[in-house]
């Protein structure tokens, strides 16, 4: 495990020293969230936790969760007693940018049930303002999908629709996502509620006023942000 690695880890288990057994808990989705879904596992297995019940953020997180011997459920609106996941990037107030591994919808449906949001990363996802090293993932429907790209480079110009290969990327739930560049000034609330007002958008990956804190690990130890 190279060092990266390492510290994504040691973030990853601080955020399941959280988890108490009976909670109902949000599985998050990508590197970092992979480690907390296999901790939680271990811990279930060792019987330091009883009771647990996952929800899965994306059909990754579902299969790992499984292999780890998580209980999972489908998401239904019970609120969940803590959800754990990555970011992409985190502004000084913990509003973050999500989404970088597509799994942002799922993502946000669940999370915005869950009392406690814990994030965790390494230092490199730390950012002064959103936007400053990511781009903006927002969820849009396949059908007239150039029509949804043309409006959002209205206001948004500079992205591109998210293409590995020759086809889209396609998100768990088919649709096709946008990655796009933030100016270097903009209110998150306003440019979420006109990027959400434009026709053939899902959702975007800005998740503003949810994170409760962030468990961020760098080489000199694990620091503790709380919004
Ligand atoms: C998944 O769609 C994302 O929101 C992830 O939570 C985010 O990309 C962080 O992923 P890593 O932990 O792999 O960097």
């Amino acid at each position: 495990m190279n060092g990266l690695e390492a510290l994504k880890k040691e973030a990853a288990l601080r955020a399941v020293g959280l988890v108490n057994s009976g909670d109902r808990v949000g599985l998050g989705t990508g590197s970092t969230a992979k480690y907390a879904i296999e901790e939680l596992g271990r811990k279930v297995a060792a019987g330091e936790l009883t009771g647990i019940v996952g929800v899965a953020t994306s059909e990754a997180s579902e299969q790992l969760a499984r292999e780890v011997g998580i209980k999972t459920e489908p998401l239904d609106p019970r609120p969940f007693d803590i959800a754990i996941d990555g970011a992409d990037e985190i502004a000084p107030n913990l509003d973050l940018i999500k989404g970088l591994g597509g799994a942002l919808v799922r993502e946000k449906m669940t999370e915005v049930q869950a009392r406690r949001l814990i994030i965790i990363a390494d230092h490199t996802k730390i950012v002064t303002r959103l936007g400053e090293k990511a781009p903006l993932p927002i969820e849009i429907l396949p059908f007239g999908f150039l029509s949804t790209v043309e409006r959002l480079r209205e206001f948004l110009p500079g992205g591109r629709l998210r293409q590995p290969g020759a086809q889209p990327y396609v998100t768990d739930n088919g649709h096709y996502i946008y990655d796009a560049q933030l100016p270097e000034q903009f209110d998150p609330h306003a440019l979420e509620r006109r990027i959400k007002g434009t026709l053939g958008v899902v959702d975007t990956g800005l998740f503003l006023g949810m994170a409760e804190r962030a468990f961020v690990a760098a080489p000199g130890g694990v620091r503790e942000l709380v919004r």
